[in-house]
């Protein structure tokens, strides 16, 4: 089995780049089922969720191939409309061709997504949705989603909790149905943002995306684009987490600082340096960082996945501090791996009451979902003494050579296979 290995206890020091959205390049990926055609998304990641993703388009019948940073996706128009099993319940964003599929071929079964290790994640959200769109949908016995729809027609859409999925699920279909879609209580992250400028780049008419109101003018025809993919706001804040748990200095670059400005006036709170630059951050660590409360809620609100890494970091405050998750029901399965490194934790709900300790010492641990396993990272840099970290396939899903930065400013961190 592979683990992650860290010698901890080093300030880390230099300059460490961002690459591409994960949560972007996915529904990015999806989007390319709606035009016939090439599409090229520059600046992707290549992480074992794109390679899920494009094992889905593959099963799918378009081409996907990764040259030198780029997707470059062939959509020759002959869809299949039924994704294996296997790689929806890998991923849950696989999901996200549920709408594409539908507005193009009119028909799509698949099986429910794996829920996973932060809560149940129901897709209520964008069945309902589209639904309203005009779409017909069953769920049999044995958990497949069946859903047809001869034209997709635009409607009025409320989304009871702003969903990013379904905002994104729901904005593809809808830039191909009859009329106009009006989204109300919609996401509002970056990721769903970039999403609109790639449907827009194929000659989709789409208003609003960033606001609560997503607006979108059904077209008949969309045309395959380029597009190049955000960097990756939680990638970037993890390392801001890590600058500051080892107590270094960081240039961090390829970010859009509007992105993580919660993140940034978190941090400030809890005594840690942050300059802002044009194309990136400089985060100072200080001695021990200030005990603050966080409160995780949808964009622009402090984001749910920097929650795990966030609790890592105030393991070592100087007092008690409280975190309250609002956006997942069960997102705090990292305060046990935390709490073998000596860390002080009691949960309780949807909140985590931190008392913070001098130090955290080394300990086998486990990564339990990619977020946790990033705070298993931040922990480990921070320790004392040698962590190994199993699970580490969870962390290859949403960091692009994560070792091979951290080494490149001063980590003694590596991959090893154990017997
Ligand atoms: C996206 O997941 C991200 N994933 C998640 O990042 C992120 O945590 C989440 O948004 C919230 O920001 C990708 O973009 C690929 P949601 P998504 O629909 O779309 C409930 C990471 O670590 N809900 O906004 O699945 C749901 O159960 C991952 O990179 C319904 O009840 O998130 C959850 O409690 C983890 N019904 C809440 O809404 C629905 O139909 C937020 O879910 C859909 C969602």
């Amino acid at each position: 089995m592979r683990k992650i290995v860290v010698e901890g206890g080093l300030p880390l020091r230099g300059q460490i780049e961002v690459s591409g959205a994960k949560n972007a390049v996915l529904p990015l990926m999806a989007a390319t089922l709606l035009a016939d055609g090439v599409s090229v998304i520059e600046d992707s990641p290549w992480l074992a969720d794109v390679e899920t993703m494009s094992a889905v388009l593959s099963s799918l019948g378009l081409i996907c191939d990764y040259i030198c940073g780029s997707l470059h996706i062939n959509n020759a128009g002959r869809m299949h409309t039924e994704p294996p099993d296997e790689l929806v319940q890998r991923m849950r964003a696989s999901f996200l061709v549920m709408g594409p599929l539908l507005a193009r071929c009119g028909r799509v079964r698949m099986s429910l997504p794996g829920g996973c290790a932060i809560g149940a994640r129901p897709i209520d959200l964008h069945l309902k949705g589209l639904e309203a769109l005009g779409a017909e949908i069953s769920i049999d016995g044995n958990g497949y989603i069946e859903a047809t729809a001869s034209r997709l027609r635009g409607c009025q859409i409320y989304l009871d909790f702003p969903s990013v999925g379904a905002t994104e699920n729901l904005m593809m279909a809808a830039a191909l149905a009859e009329g106009s879609t009006v989204i109300g209580n919609a996401a509002e992250e970056p990721e769903i943002v970039d999403l609109s400028n790639m449907l827009s780049a194929m000659g989709a008419k789409i208003k609003g995306a960033g606001t609560n109101i997503i607006r979108i003018k059904g077209v008949k025809e969309l045309k395959p684009a380029r597009h190049t993919v955000i960097p990756d706001r939680i990638e970037a804040g993890s390392f801001m987490v890590i600058a500051a748990a080892t107590g270094g200095e960081l240039i961090i670059t390829n970010v859009i600082t509007e992105h993580i400005k919660s993140v940034t006036a978190k941090l400030r709170e809890a005594g840690v340096k942050v300059e802002e630059g044009y194309d990136g951050v400089h985060v100072i660590g200080g001695p021990r960082p200030v005990p603050v409360d966080v409160t995780t809620l949808p964009y622009p609100g402090f984001p749910t996945d920097m929650q795990a890494q966030f609790m890592a970091l105030l393991t070592l405050a100087g007092g008690t501090s409280v975190i309250t998750e609002t956006v997942f029901e069960n997102r705090f399965r990292h305060a046990e791996e935390l709490k073998k490194m000596s860390a002080d934790i009691k949960t309780n709900g949807h909140s985590a009451v931190i008392n913070g300790v001098k130090r955290l010492r080394g300990a086998v641990v486990e990564a339990t979902d990619l977020r946790a396993g990033a705070a298993m990272i931040v922990a480990a840099l921070a320790a004392e003494g040698i962590t190994g970290i199993g699970n580490i396939q969870h962390i290859e899903r949403g960091y692009e050579n994560i070792c091979g930065k951290l080494t490149a400013v001063g980590a003694k961190i590596k991959v090893v296979e154990e017997k």
